[in-house]
């Protein structure tokens, strides 16, 4: 509802004006008519005093009715003085009333003075009002974006105050619950490079780049910190300076990862490659010494070189297929039967195998479940000595998820190979797995086919205890069925 305001004090200062000049002039006018007329000699006494009843009667009247058009002037007078009164006061209050200040409203519509302010007034509010609704929101947009962002910022002003920070700040650097207001930069950052680059970029106007490293969660964290100053519009005067910390350790882990691939890559292409030259050179030579008798035996071992570099580019090839998100091609699997085309597959007669079958189909792709349970059961094969036991076991957990379990009681891997037994090429004993005809892919390629289902991998295991691999396929929402 609008607000009416209404000047009394200058209605009163007015009309107190006008009645009190009118009653002094109509008393001077009333005060010489009286003498006028006892000067005239001419007048009976009763003439007389009839004369004085009109003056009087006359006097009075005019002196109401100046009084009347004195209180209906000064009201037209204040009372748009008054809504210019009330828009004014309005226009200070935020957010603004939607019904004031249109730019084409426009109470007093009598051209004149009144009407010129009052139009100035309103385009005033207008402008104002448009510009505070701009204001506000780019603010609150700014706010959103700033808080969406991945990376943490903080602007402080030029007595290192913050001016403010994202929650991702708050969060890395532990500000939760500490009164901004009182704190200064050097106790939100403690890092000396950072610190110096603010302080450059407030005294000196630069904008510059420095690397942080910072320990989160026994984690060392790799950022790179841009600090810019901030500058007034007008006159460029640097008023405070930002620094946007941007987490480089996933960019920097991903690019070692790379080049520790390529490196693998090419040992593991060389190896193979060497041998392959090594005997075709030496057959060759035999060959035109006409001497055939070992080239069957090199012909065998290039075959079984060529056949691992074979393995290796296939295993490579699924790992990436695998990698960039291939769909998977679910059905029902049976896992008795998938448990027997692996055993077909990887069959050693010199361990003791138990099976046990508590889950008869599950979802999944059979052809990658297979690659999982045939690596397992490789990797059993090839580390535990001969005459140990391998235990294969399809459970149902606690909560209805499907668990494949590969166990056996050969070395047991220790607990600080665990975390990297999954990266591809790890091995434990490099030289012994690239004897046993290993590249360090099996485990995780099974890694990632158990990802790509949802699912995890995990290894119970120690030194002298046998090693159990437990593979957990996720229940599909589909296979939920209400008790
Ligand atoms: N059951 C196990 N017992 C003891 N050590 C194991 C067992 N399974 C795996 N390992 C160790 O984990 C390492 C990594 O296994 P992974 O299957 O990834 O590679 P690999 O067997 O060497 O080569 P690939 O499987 O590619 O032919 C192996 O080199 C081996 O040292
Ligand atoms: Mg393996």
């Amino acid at each position: 509802m609008k607000k009416v305001i209404f000047p009394t004090r200058l209605f009163r200062w007015f009309l107190g004006k006008q009645i009190l000049t009118t009653a002094i002039s109509f008393s001077v006018a009333g005060f010489f008519l009286w003498i006028w007329f006892d000067t005239q000699s001419n007048l009976s006494r009763q003439n007389l005093e009839q004369s004085h009843l009109v003056i009087f009667t006359s006097l009075l009247m005019a002196f109401m009715i100046v009084v009347t058009i004195s209180f209906v002037m000064a009201r037209r007078l204040v009372i748009p003085l008054g809504r210019l009164i009330a828009k004014t006061v309005q226009l200070r209050k935020y957010p603004f009333d939607d019904e004031v200040l249109s730019e084409k409203e426009l109470a007093f519509d009598e051209p004149g003075e009144w009407y010129d302010l009052e139009r100035a007034l309103n385009k005033l509010g207008y402008d104002l009002r448009q510009k505070t609704i701009r204001l506000s929101r780019e603010k609150t947009e700014l706010r959103a974006i700033i808080s969406a962002m991945s990376e943490a910022v903080l602007a402080v002003d030029i007595h290192r105050h913050p001016l403010f920070y994202n929650p991702q700040f708050a969060v890395l650097f532990n500000v939760e619950g500490t009164d901004s207001d009182d704190i200064v930069l050097s106790e939100l950052v403690r890092d000396p490079f950072v610190l110096k680059a603010y302080e450059q970029s407030l005294f000196q106007g630069i904008s510059q780049k420095v690397k942080l490293d910072l320990e989160l969660n026994e984690a060392v964290h790799h950022f790179e910190v841009s600090v810019a100053p901030l500058k007034k519009k007008h006159n460029q005067e640097v008023y405070g300076a930002v620094a946007v910390f941007h987490d480089v350790t996933d960019m920097k882990k991903a690019e070692q990862i790379r080049i520790d691939f390529v490196g693998n890559v090419s040992h593991e292409l060389r190896t193979p490659l060497t041998s392959i030259k090594g005997y075709l050179q030496t057959a060759r030579m035999d060959i035109e010494k006409g001497q055939h008798g070992d080239a069957v035996e090199f012909l065998n071992i290039v075959e079984k070189n060529v056949d691992r570099l074979k393995a290796l580019a296939d295993d490579l090839l699924d790992l990436s297929r695998i990698e960039s998100g291939e769909e998977l091609k679910r059905k029902m699997v049976n896992t008795r039967e998938l448990t027997e085309n692996v055993i077909d597959m990887v069959r050693s007669k010199e361990h003791v195998l138990h099976f046990s079958y508590q889950v008869d189909q599950f979802e999944a792709d059979q052809f990658r479940v297979e690659q999982v349970l045939r690596n397992l059961l490789q990797n059993a094969v090839r580390y535990v000595p001969k005459g140990k036991n391998i235990w294969i076991g399809w459970e149902k957990s606690p909560e209805g998820q499907t668990l494949l379990k590969v166990k056996d009681d050969g070395p047991g891997i220790p607990k600080k190979h665990h975390e990297r037994l999954f990266e591809r090429f790890y091995r434990i004993d490099e030289s012994r797995s690239r004897e046993l005809g290993g590249t360090g892919i099996g485990l995780s390629l099974v890694k990632h086919i158990m990802n790509s289902h949802g699912g995890t991998v995990s290894l119970v295991s120690a030194p002298g205890e046998g090693s159990e691999f437990i593979c957990n396929f996720p229940i599909k929402v589909n296979e939920i069925k209400s008790p």
